[in-house]
């Protein structure tokens, strides 16, 4: 075994926003890399980078596949399927049969068993799961996306919601990927078994933040806060179905009871840059996307 496939660190979710900036950040610290997708056709040409897959969350075999020859694991969480404990689980025990040493899991701010924000209950039994096997690792416990209330606009740009006067430090996908692939690149045991809460720079509530997403797009998005039965009625009108109308109510929600209210200075101790204000996001994402 050379000393570069000790290094080499494989990255799952490329083909998505938060996983293509943290191939791209390890490419630019020339890091070997193995790309995994279920679509490798859609995955980017980088330099030192293997394009692997076929693969699926759910599918070992191919996963095991796609990991050959990694000795890093970072996983991104899939979509919120129903499954998505026995499909990170999964890829972890497809890395653990071909010789990964080391996962770093991307998870998310406020995950607990009874998590208010209900994708983020799964998360936590992603991070349980991990930590029950043999394997280095270190959790990100990401905060919500600067970019998320863009997605949840609808066609008129307003952001419609429970959330009350709750505050969150949202942040951006640029500083959570360049968080974890300092992470990954270290390869030091100094972050084993920490937790590290990756938060934007500053507390606000989703009124500011959707001003300050306003005046940076220059689109006019506002936030129109809604009881819980406004909340409720609104989205069943527009036949919505009850598991999707839950996990967006309870997005706000958590916001608004406080659950991803915390602010760290992980972005600046682990990468030595400031936290990024999101009025400074690369990316807003169209109306409506938000699944
Ligand atoms: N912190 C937050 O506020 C927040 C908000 C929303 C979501 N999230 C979580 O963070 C993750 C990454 O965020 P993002 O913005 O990068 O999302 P994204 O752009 O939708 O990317 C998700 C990536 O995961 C891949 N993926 C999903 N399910 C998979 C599966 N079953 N098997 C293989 N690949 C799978 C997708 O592949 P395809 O391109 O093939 O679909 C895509 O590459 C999301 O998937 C979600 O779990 C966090």
């Amino acid at each position: 075994m050379g000393a570069h496939h000790n290094e080499t660190v494989a990255v799952t979710g490329v083909t998505g926003a938060l996983g293509s900036r943290i191939a791209a950040a390890l490419a630019e610290r020339e890091v070997p890399q193995l790309l995994v997708a279920r679509n490798p056709a859609a995955l980017p040409d980088l330099v030192g980078a293997q394009r692997r897959g076929p693969a699926e969350y759910a599918d070992a075999a191919a996963m095991r596949q796609a990991l050959d020859g990694a000795s890093t694991l970072i996983l991104i969480s899939g979509h919120p399927t129903g499954r998505r404990l026995e499909e990170h689980a999964t890829v972890v025990e497809a890395g653990l049969a071909v010789g990964v040493q080391r996962v770093l899991y991307v998870s998310l701010l406020g995950a607990g068993p009874v998590a208010t924000y209900r994708n983020a209950r799964d998360h936590w039994l992603t991070e349980q799961f991990i930590a029950g096997t043999r394997l280095r690792h270190t959790i990100f416990r990401a905060g919500f996306y600067g970019a998320t209330p863009a997605a949840l606009a609808d066609e008129n740009l307003v952001i419609r919601g429970p959330g009350g006067t709750g505050q969150a430090a949202f942040v951006t996908h640029g500083d959570i990927a360049a968080v974890v692939a300092a992470v990954a690149a270290d390869s030091s045991t100094e972050h084993d078994g920490a937790i590290l809460e990756i938060t934007g720079p500053e507390l606000l509530t989703l009124e500011q933040a959707v001003a300050k997403i306003a005046a940076a797009t220059g689109r006019p998005y506002r936030y129109h806060a809604e009881t819980l039965e406004e909340a409720f009625s609104s989205r069943w009108q527009q036949g919505i179905s009850g598991n999707q109308i839950e996990a967006w109510i309870s997005w706000y929600q958590a916001i608004a009871r406080g659950d991803v209210s915390a602010l760290t200075d992980v972005v600046e101790s682990v990468t030595g840059n400031p936290a990024t204000g999101i009025e400074r996001s690369d990316w807003w994402p169209e109306p409506n996307t938000s699944y």
